[in-house]
């Protein structure tokens, strides 16, 4: 058994680490943007990304898949009736950020009853935190026949149709931060090396690109932008228009702008600060869906879906799933399942902030 001595010294090896890097990016560029600081805390070696298991009960914080069966079932569902309908032949079954695999394999376990599904299926995740890696290796193993491909950036090279999803991925992406005081400013870090602190400096923003994407948030006091997740979702767009299929996205975030800055860290199921835990916590930003649907249809693809997750789980057959599980259970399981239910639904909990995006080319 290790020593919690030895456990604080690895926590403090990898946070100095990460600090040795933020500190080094700044004296090299004097300053960096918030989106600098947060690519190096989550996606650096050593960072939060990539190498920790942040999700469950006693680490950082839980999803949806991790919070019932009922949420892979029912997106399970939806696909296999999309390919029944859609595809119908071989295709690529495609998970962005599979965690600890808990989703994937909900959804096999519907994709089970369908054995021509399963046959025509090539099973693609892609995830670049090899502890996690190494958690969905052993829960779709143990479960399943078929091999699935582990991938850790998107690089399909097949000319298959897809079906494309993702829970609570595009909400890791780095966001750049800014206000407005006449003109439009962006949150910059530097270090003060006496203190050894981290603050925030100002910087009017000048680049062209940038003042012509801030347009759209003319009528608000703040914005947050993610160059990275726009990219990311226009690639994977390209790909489905060009080879078909769907990309299912869910996520907490917005249609229009909420004028206020949703950038968040969480250390432990507690909120923390941004320049605490360096490497060690949580740090997310609400999905600019307005943004992601306006990337759909630059690509010309069907916006098929946009809607509260609540209302995405109860029209697709909730209710009654949780109606058929509560059959022959004791008391106990009973309320648990009304319990996950709420949470998965209720506008107090899960079921207003989390949007379900369906974009499509057939
Ligand atoms: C918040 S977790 C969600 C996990 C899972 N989808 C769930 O709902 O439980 C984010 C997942 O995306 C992965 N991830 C984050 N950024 C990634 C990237 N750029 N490429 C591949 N995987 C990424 C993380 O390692 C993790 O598995």
């Amino acid at each position: 058994m290790l020593s919690t001595n030895y456990i604080w010294n690895t926590n403090i090896l990898s946070q100095m680490n990460i600090r040795e890097r933020v500190i080094s990016q700044i004296k090299e560029k004097k300053s960096i943007d918030v989106s600098e600081f947060i690519n190096i805390c989550l996606n650096s070696n050593h960072g939060y990304y990539s190498n920790k298991n942040p999700i469950g009960k006693q680490k950082d914080f839980i999803t949806a898949p991790e919070i019932s069966q009922m949420f892979g079932e029912i997106l399970g569902s939806y696909i296999i009736n999309y390919w029944e309908e859609n595809i119908g032949g071989v295709f690529n079954l495609i998970e962005l950020g599979p965690g600890k695999g808990t989703l994937i394999n909900d959804i096999l376990k519907v994709g089970n009853l369908n054995k021509k599904f399963i046959k025509l299926m090539n099973l693609t995740l892609i995830e670049k935190n090899y502890q996690l890696i190494d958690l969905q290796k052993s829960l779709i193993k143990n479960q399943n026949t078929y091999k699935p491909n582990w991938i850790n950036d998107f690089h399909i090279n097949n000319k298959y149709p897809s079906i494309i999803f993702s829970n609570e991925f595009f909400d890791c992406f780095p966001i750049k931060q800014f206000y407005k005081k006449e003109k439009w400013i962006e949150k910059y870090i530097e270090y003060n090396s006496v203190e050894d602190i981290f603050y925030f400096e100002n910087k009017s923003t000048k680049d062209s690109y940038l003042i012509n994407k801030l347009k759209k948030f003319n009528n608000y006091n703040v914005a947050e932008i993610s160059l990275s997740r726009e990219k990311y979702f226009n690639k994977i767009c390209q790909f489905i228009k060009k080879n078909k299929g769907i990309i299912i996205t869910i996520d907490y975030g917005y249609l229009e702008p909420i004028n206020h800055f949703s950038l968040q860290t969480i250390y432990r199921h507690k909120k923390s600060h941004l320049f605490d835990n360096l490497g060690n916590q949580d740090i997310t930003a609400f999905v600019d869906f307005g943004e992601l649907i306006n990337i759909a249809k630059e690509n010309n693809l069907t916006i098929d879906t946009y809607c509260s997750q609540k209302d995405f789980l109860l029209i697709n057959g909730l209710e009654p799933r949780k109606i058929n599980l509560q059959r022959n259970k004791d008391n106990t399981m009973r309320q648990k399942l009304e319990k996950d239910f709420k949470r998965l639904t209720e506008s107090s909990q899960m079921g207003e902030d989390f949007k379900v995006l369906i974009v499509s080319c057939l």
